[in-house]
């Protein structure tokens, strides 16, 4: 239960479809909603008895954007999503005031490589870490993995595209920015195929992106599916590589979806 003090109710100003399952929304940001790129909101719609229903969505706008973006699944018997699924521009969302989540780049020290490893919907923080000016001061590289089941599923190409000649992060971003889309259960359309646990323990993934994977130098943040998070997170550690904690700073920062 969120108190009322707490959260503010504000209106849907975009909508956009991207497969059956997939969709996007933009909604209002009241002027004192703060977050960090890579935190989450908590987001709630009234049910007919007047109560609520809150579910954690990662922003996936830029910590300076006017209006909140989410990238949202849809599940077939979701509580929430079942009541989103259909929403429109005018509608209305409850937000907590809130912001939460220790999926955030200061969690680090040093690296030289900024490593995002995604699955579905997981891909979200990361869209918004790469609005943020200051990983592109302080990293050589920055290497986005967005894996999913099929090609439809990588969404968002557009927006990470076009960082690459974008008026203010091109020059900053060119050099940097490596971008690989992965599928597990399609042939065609992806850069690599077969779950990133395969593409770390077979090696493809460092041969791909010509970066490797070094407790000195990588500092990887993992989002998505709990099982993916967790047996990256195992694969990982058999190289050295540890959690990254504010007393023990260490390699890895990760978000379980569910
Ligand atoms: C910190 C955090 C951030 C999150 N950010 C997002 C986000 O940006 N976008 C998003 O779509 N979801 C996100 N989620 C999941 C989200 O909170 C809900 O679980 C999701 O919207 C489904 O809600 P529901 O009530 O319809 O189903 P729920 O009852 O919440 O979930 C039912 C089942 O659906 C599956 N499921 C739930 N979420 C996902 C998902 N994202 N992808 C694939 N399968 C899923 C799981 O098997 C889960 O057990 C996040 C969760 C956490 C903990
Ligand atoms: N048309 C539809 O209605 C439709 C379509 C797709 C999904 N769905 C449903 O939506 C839900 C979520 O599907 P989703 O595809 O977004 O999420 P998901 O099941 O988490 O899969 C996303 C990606 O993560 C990979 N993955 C899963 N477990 C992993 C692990 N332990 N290690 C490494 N990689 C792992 C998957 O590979 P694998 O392919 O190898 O599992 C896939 O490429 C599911 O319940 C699904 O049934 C519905």
């Amino acid at each position: 239960m969120i108190k009322e003090n707490k959260y503010t109710l504000e209106k849907i100003t975009y909508v956009k479809q991207w497969t059956d399952h997939l969709f996007s929304f933009r909604i209002t940001r009241d002027a004192g909603f703060k977050f960090i790129p890579g935190q989450f909101a908590r987001l709630g719609v009234k049910k007919e008895d007047d109560t609520f229903v809150w579910r954690p969505y990662s922003i996936v706008s830029a910590d300076y954007d006017e209006e909140l973006e989410f990238y949202s699944i849809i599940v077939p018997d979701g509580e929430f999503t079942q009541r989103i699924k259909d929403i429109k521009i005018g509608d209305d969302i409850y937000i907590d005031k809130t912001n939460y989540g220790l999926l955030t780049t200061d969690r680090f020290e040093n690296g030289k490589d900024l490593w995002f490893l995604s699955t579905g919907t997981g891909l979200a923080p990361f869209i918004s870490i790469l609005y943020d000016f200051s990983i592109w001061e302080q990293y050589d590289k920055v290497i986005l993995v967005h894996c999913a089941r099929e090609a439809e599923e990588l969404t968002y190409q557009e927006t990470i595209n076009s960082f690459f000649n974008h008026e203010y992060y091109g020059e900053l971003v060119k050099d940097k920015l490596v971008y690989v889309k992965i599928l597990t259960r399609d042939t065609k359309d992806g850069d690599l195929y077969g779950r990133i646990t395969t593409l770390i323990e077979n090696g493809e993934l460092e041969k791909y992106v010509n970066v490797p994977l070094t407790i000195s130098d990588s500092r990887i943040m993992i989002c998505g599916n709990p099982q993916m998070v967790d047996d990256t997170r195992k694969l990982l550690a058999t190289k050295g590589l540890t959690i990254s904690k504010r007393a023990n700073p260490g390699n890895m920062a990760v978000e379980n979806y569910w």
